[in-house]
């Protein structure tokens, strides 16, 4: 299956699959996982299933970063190596007549998934250390402090989509769906290896991975991701709430 797919049927010009499917599982997969993960932090009640989603941010970005090696043109970083003049030229060409189009990641977009993946790690192994007590405080401050960080990214970035969607007046987050991007005549600067596959299969396998684990984990009350210092269980957990 080739990388670049050509579909003129729906469109006047023509359409190139710029995300395959592991990246757009990954990427709504974590967007559910960071979301539920913040928003449980701060409850006792919710700790279980807290760890949880956090652990599949944890599996999800270890995957991407190995994506980020083997998987398809689009999806691997050295497509995406810009520097920081380039992501400042990107940001000021929005602002002309002819802002700058890139068909895979833009420059300063690059910038927001390299930070992304970067926090999510970050806040990921500190929450394990405080789960672990290990440390002391000073891990579950920089965990507070990391998920805020990150959280303030993600803001960022979902602006930065927002913004380029209008610039080039293509709906970027329906394209995190279908995969699909629009070709545009200014952008003969991305080029494309010739033959890279899309493995739909990788895609399944990620998304029967998380499911997989989220119900060995309610199955089991979290014992698939306690570390043996949480002895309770959810519904002895749920008589002693205090958030
Ligand atoms: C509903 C809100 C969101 C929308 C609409 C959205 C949309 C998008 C879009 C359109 C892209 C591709 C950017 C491009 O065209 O260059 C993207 C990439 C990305 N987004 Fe989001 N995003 C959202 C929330 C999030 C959240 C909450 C996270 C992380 C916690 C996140 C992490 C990422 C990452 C890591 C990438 C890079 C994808 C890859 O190359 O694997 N996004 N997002
Ligand atoms: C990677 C995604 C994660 C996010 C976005 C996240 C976010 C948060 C937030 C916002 C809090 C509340 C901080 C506060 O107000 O005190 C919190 C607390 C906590 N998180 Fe996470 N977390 C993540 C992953 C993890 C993981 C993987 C673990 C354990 C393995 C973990 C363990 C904890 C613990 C034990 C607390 C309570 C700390 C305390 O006692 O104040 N978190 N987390």
């Amino acid at each position: 299956m080739s990388d670049i797919e050509l579909d003129r049927s729906n469109h006047g010009g023509s359409r190139v699959r710029v995300w395959d499917m592991p990246v757009r599982v990954f990427h709504w997969a974590l967007v559910l996982s960071f979301g539920a993960a913040y928003l449980l932090g701060d409850s006792e009640r919710w700790r279980q299933i807290h760890v949880m989603f956090g652990y599949t941010v944890l599996g999800l970005i270890t995957f991407r970063i190995l994506w980020g090696f083997i998987g398809t043109h689009y999806a691997r970083f050295t497509s995406f190596a810009y520097g920081p003049q380039a992501a400042l030229r990107y940001v000021g060409s929005l602002f002309s007549r002819s802002p700058e189009h890139h068909i895979g990641h833009n420059p300063a977009g690059s910038w927001a998934v390299y930070a992304i993946l970067t926090l999510g790690i970050a806040t990921g192994v500190t929450g394990y250390l405080t789960l672990n007590e290990i440390g002391g405080d000073a891990f579950e401050e920089a965990h507070e402090v990391l998920a805020n960080a990150w959280l303030v990214v993600v803001f960022v970035h979902v602006a930065g989509v927002i913004a380029s969607s209008f610039a080039h007046r293509e709906n970027l987050a329906k394209a995190m769906v279908t995969g699909y991007k629009r070709r545009s005549s200014a952008s003969g600067s991305d080029s494309v290896s010739s033959d890279s596959p899309g493995r739909p299969i990788v895609g399944a396998m990620i998304a029967t991975a998380v499911i997989v684990f989220w119900v060995a984990s309610l199955l089991t009350g979290g014992a698939a991701i306690n570390n043996g210092t949480a002895q309770t269980t959810m519904a002895e957990d749920a008589d002693h709430d205090d958030d």
